[in-house]
Formats: structure tokens, sequence, C-alpha cells
């Protein structure tokens, strides 16, 4: 077995749990520490969402007691790290997910909420988004958006958010947000780019399933080439990044590189 060759990251974090519901659960966990924190210095909490499968079941959780009350809803405002390009009503639209296990449940106000348009051409959308986060952060040019948590997943081949392997959106070029053409799946996407995603005070990634393992252990323990695995490109500069990975995406990691929960 080829031993880890990245040292840890003392802002690094990775641990192994029995399932997704055990992920979800301390993803919870971490969420209310982190909006009772950002609620008490600032008066706010934002959050960016991940879409994907995984989150579902931490987005239930979020709507339910006993971490519902715990939450401070009317000071938290909901950010996306990424969308399809599509209606936010459409099967694959990471909003609907969003809104169907945890946005419909709670009563938050329109402003609370800051969704990618979609549904608009792709470059629009992007622009919209890149300058709503502007606005929202007041921000002077050349600054980033600091969220006090990013939710993030990864894909079977490493990419996260919607940063794939090789596409275009892997180069920021300065932007807070792209459009981004992800050939392998024959379609356009709209993501946030690695700087800001590395300007969160915490980010929290969710692996779970095997077919992700043989990704995890290169993100972890392989050479840094972060075109070939994008998930690499999360590096906070002042930030935490806590991996909760499943017993089964752990599966291939070697000893040491990540501890059980
Ligand atoms: C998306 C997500 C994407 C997702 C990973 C993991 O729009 O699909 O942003 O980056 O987080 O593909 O997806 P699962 O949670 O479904 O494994």
């Amino acid at each position: 077995m080829s031993t880890p060759t990245q040292k840890p990251a003392a802002n690094r974090e990775i641990k192994i749990f029995p399932d997704v519901n055990a992920i979800a659960k301390r993803a919870a966990e971490l969420i209310v520490e982190s909006a009772a924190s950002a609620v008490a210095q600032n008066g706010r909490f934002t959050i960016s969402l991940a879409g994907g499968s995984t989150p579902k079941t931490l987005y239930a959780l979020l709507a339910a007691e006993p971490h519902r009350s715990k939450m401070p809803w009317d000071k938290t405002y909901l950010f996306f790290g990424d969308e399809r390009h599509v209606p936010p009503d459409d099967p694959d639209s990471n909003y609907r997910m969003a809104n169907e296990s945890l946005i419909s449940k709670l009563s938050l106000k329109p402003d609370q909420i800051h969704r990618i348009h979609c549904e608009n051409p792709v470059e629009k959308a992007a622009q919209d988004y890149e300058q709503d986060l502007r606005t929202f952060f007041k921000l002077a040019p050349g600054q980033l958006p600091r969220f006090d948590v990013i939710l993030i997943g990864m894909g079977d081949e490493g990419h996260m958010l919607s940063l794939f392997p090789g596409t275009k959106a892997l180069q920021d070029n300065g932007r807070l947000v792209l459009p981004n053409w992800v050939g392998k799946l024959y379609t356009e996407r709209v993501t946030i780019t690695a700087p800001v995603a590395n300007n969160s005070a915490l980010a929290i990634f969710m692996v779970t399933k095997a077919d992700k393992a043989l990704a995890l252990k290169g993100v972890l323990e392989g050479p840094y080439e972060p075109e070939q695995l994008p998930s690499q490109l999360l590096r906070p500069a002042n930030g935490k990044v806590i991996w909760l990975v499943d017993t089964a995406a752990a599966g291939k990691l070697a000893p040491g590189t990540a501890q059980t929960a």
C-alpha cells in the first residue's frame, strides 16, 4: 500500500462514520455550533448548500427536531455552491432538492435565500449570482465572500461543486462565479470558484459510497494535481476543512489518513 504523500494540513480533519445518517447527524451538530458562533459574532449565519444526493439526509435533519429549534433560522442566509443549468422546479435542480428537503419546511424570508437563477442563460445566471454575492457581502474589488459554512460533496472522479476535471472553471480568472461546460455530462453548470470556497470559515465535505473510495484516496493521499482531482483545490488559507466520510468511501485510505469517529 503506497504511503500518503501529502503532509496532513493542521486545519484538516478526516473522520470516518458508519453511514450517511451518522454523517448527517455530525454535520448538523457542526452547523448548529457554527450558526450560534456566527450569530454571536456577526449577528447572522451564512451557509452555502451542496447539491447532489448526499446532503438530502442532512437537510431533512436540520428541518426537524432537535436541530430545527437549535438553528437561528431568522438570522440564517442560504446560498448555493453550484447549480445545474435547469429551472428551479426541474428534478435535476439543486435548489429543488434543497427546497423539498429543507427550505419549504422553514418560513424564511425571500431575502434569506440566494438561489442561482439557472432558468436564465448560463453566463447571465453566473454574473447575476456573482453580483448577488458582491452586494450581500459588501465586497470591495478583489475581495472574496466568506461563508460561515460551505457544504461540499465529491464526485466519484474527484470533482467538487461543479468543478470537474479538465474543465475551464478550474481557472477562476478572478471570478467568484463561473459558467462551466461539463463535456462528460453534456451540460452547462454554474459554480462558485475555488477561491470563494477556500475563503469559507468552515468547509464540510460529505463523501459516501464505495465508488468514491479511489478518488478519495487520490485526493487525500496522492500528489497535488487538482486538474485531475479538483477536490484537492479546497485548501482554505484561514478556515477549517472537516471531511465526513462513510466506511465504504474510506475503504482504500491508508492507516492514519483518517480517524474513526
Ligand atoms: C452537484 C453537486 C456535486 C455533488 C457531487 C456528489 O451539483 O451534483 O454539487 O458536486 O456534490 O457530485 O454528489 P452525491 O452527493 O450525489 O454523491
